[in-house]
């Protein structure tokens, strides 16, 4: 070998060894500086639990339970709600240990202050990994089970805050109209994102999808959809008033789901004789959602199905459609493709078969809160039990195909009194959000 060419040879391994020391002392500087294992950034109003607070003069417990002695049919809504699972629940549970049982998770998850067996004094640095902690004295292990209880957002220093300015009650009250405006949910629905992570939006950033769009300019709240209205005593025995349902269904409610989104299976118009290439049409329509579908979580998604299966009963072809966001979590976090529905638009899905006779096309529609793949991860490494639900089916239909036609099939779609198209009635109830600060 020619003495010029192990001179180059030998300078080559000098510069690929002088890159991989510098990308070792690149990635050392990232994952020592920058790496963060917490997926969001830090936010004024969530960093802090509500502080501990007294129980309210005239009672005698913060729990629900306790409220619920003369909240009866406010305390049975919230009892069936993911708000009062939000500590409990296995997702959030097995979460939770992924992550190192990281402090921050639980100023949404369990907000009071009484909740959390820990107070945090300062931050180091300003990062979420740096804590500084105290035991908490006025920590209370039953009313963490309770997850975002009532006291979470009403009780503020002995002190319970609501809607109305001319309560007549057995506690200290104090008016807010913070209750009729998205701001309530803005403290733990947005979540904006950390440094070096590159969203469009936070994960779990409801909010964000939502202000600006259709249905804020409408003057629609969050509570509008989530807390339908109701007219009843707020308190058994008190007087009559327009109160909301404290249900909050989201996407772990099969009829929440289908209340969001309308799915519509069309065929040729004309029919079709057998031997034809027809072409299907699915349409689905976010009619329902004030901020888009799915939302909220990252793990969520659709999954839309054609199949065509044989006179046998086996599948023949299969397509597959995903409607979701997709991240890339490390080493940096960064979304590299959505294609979620946003409020009032459409999608067209299409799927063209040969119509055999015998021969069945089946088109489904799932909503999933998370990939199998994530699930069996959560189940081996976190402790997630296996029979926690992990999707609802939402639409199917099987067509003939030797029937040589279909009528238009529709499920789902939003109810009347929410149907964008349609006049909302006047109650002075759906007052226009304030915009939060
Ligand atoms: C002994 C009965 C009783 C208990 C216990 C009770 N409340 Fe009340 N509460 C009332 C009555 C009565 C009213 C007034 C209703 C009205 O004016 O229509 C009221 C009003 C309220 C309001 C509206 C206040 C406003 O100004 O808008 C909220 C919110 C509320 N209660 C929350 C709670 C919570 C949270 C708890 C538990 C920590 C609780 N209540 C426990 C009886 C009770
Ligand atoms: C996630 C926050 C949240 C939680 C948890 C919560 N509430 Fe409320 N509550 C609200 C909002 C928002 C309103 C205002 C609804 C409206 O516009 O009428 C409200 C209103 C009320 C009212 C006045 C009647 C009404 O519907 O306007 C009472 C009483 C009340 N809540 C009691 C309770 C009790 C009791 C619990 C627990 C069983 C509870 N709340 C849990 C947010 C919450
Ligand atoms: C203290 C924080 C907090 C506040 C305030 C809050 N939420 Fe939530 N919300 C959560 C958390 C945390 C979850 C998820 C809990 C879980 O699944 O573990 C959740 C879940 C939900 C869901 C999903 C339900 C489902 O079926 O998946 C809806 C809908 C919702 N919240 C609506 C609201 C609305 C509307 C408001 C304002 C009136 C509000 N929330 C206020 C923290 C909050
Ligand atoms: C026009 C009615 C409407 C309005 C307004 C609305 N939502 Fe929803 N929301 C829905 C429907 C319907 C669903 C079920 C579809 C889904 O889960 O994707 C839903 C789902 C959700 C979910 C569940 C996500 C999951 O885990 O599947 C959350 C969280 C939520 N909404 C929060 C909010 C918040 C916060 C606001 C206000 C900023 C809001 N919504 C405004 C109708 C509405
Ligand atoms: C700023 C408030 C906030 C913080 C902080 C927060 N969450 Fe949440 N979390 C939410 C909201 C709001 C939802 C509901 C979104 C939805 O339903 O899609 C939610 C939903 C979840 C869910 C989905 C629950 C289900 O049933 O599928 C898990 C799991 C979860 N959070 C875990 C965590 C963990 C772990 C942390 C800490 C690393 C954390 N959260 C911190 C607000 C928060």
């Amino acid at each position: 070998m020619p003495s010029g060419d192990r001179s180059g040879y030998r300078s080559a391994i000098k510069f690929i060894a002088g890159v991989a020391v510098f990308l070792a002392v690149v990635v050392w500087l990232y994952a020592r500086y920058v790496y963060n294992p917490v997926i969001f950034g830090l936010r004024d109003d969530f960093v802090h639990a509500v502080p501990n607070t007294e129980i309210p003069d005239g009672l005698t417990s913060l729990s629900a339970e306790s409220c619920g002695s003369c909240h009866s049919a406010i305390y049975a809504e919230w009892k069936g709600s993911i708000h009062a699972h939000a500590w409990k629940d296995p997702y959030f549970q097995a979460y939770w240990k992924h992550d190192d049982h990281i402090w921050i998770c639980l100023n949404c998850h369990t907000p009071l202050e009484n909740q959390q067996p820990e107070r945090i004094l300062d931050l180091k640095g300003g990062r979420i990994t740096k804590p500084v902690k105290a035991d908490n004295p006025m920590f209370d292990e039953a009313l963490r089970e309770e997850g975002i209880t009532c006291a979470g957002c009403h009780v503020r220093d002995g002190v319970i805050h609501g809607p109305y300015a001319d309560a007549k009650a057995p506690h200290p009250t104090a008016y807010d109209p913070m209750y009729r405006s998205t701001k309530i949910c803005y403290w733990c629905h947005q979540v904006p994102s950390g440094p070096f992570q590159f969203y469009n939006g936070g994960p779990c950033a409801t909010f964000f999808e939502f202000e600006d769009g259709p249905y804020a300019k409408r003057g629609f709240t969050c509570q509008t959809c989530h807390m339908p209205e109701a007219r009843r005593p707020a308190a058994d025995g008190g007087p009559v008033r327009d109160t909301r349902q404290h249900l909050w269904h989201g996407g772990h409610f099969p009829d929440m789901l289908h209340q969001a989104v309308q799915m519509k299976l069309t065929g040729p118009e004309g029919g079709w004789k057998p031997g034809d290439e027809v072409p299907f049409t699915l349409t689905l329509t976010n009619g329902g959602a004030g901020h888009k579908i799915p939302t909220g979580d990252p793990d969520r998604y659709f999954r839309i199905t054609f199949q065509e299966i044989g006179p046998d009963g086996k599948v023949v072809d299969t397509e597959r459609h995903t409607i979701t966001r997709w991240i890339i979590w490390k080493p940096i976090i960064i979304e590299v493709y959505e294609n979620r529905i946003p409020p009032l638009a459409s999608r067209d899905y299409h799927y063209a078969v040969t119509a055999r006779p015998g021969y069945k096309l089946k088109v489904t529609v799932g909503y999933h809160i998370l990939t199998q793949r994530q699930k069996r991860r959560l189940i081996h490494r976190y402790g997630l039990p296996p029979d926690t639900v992990d999707h609802f089916d939402l639409a199917e239909w099987t067509v003939d195909l030797g029937s040589g036609h279909l009528e238009p099939q529709v499920a789902g779609g939003p109810p009347a009194p929410l149907d964008p198209l349609a006049d909302i009635p006047d109650t002075g109830h759906c007052m226009p959000h304030g915009h939060p600060a």
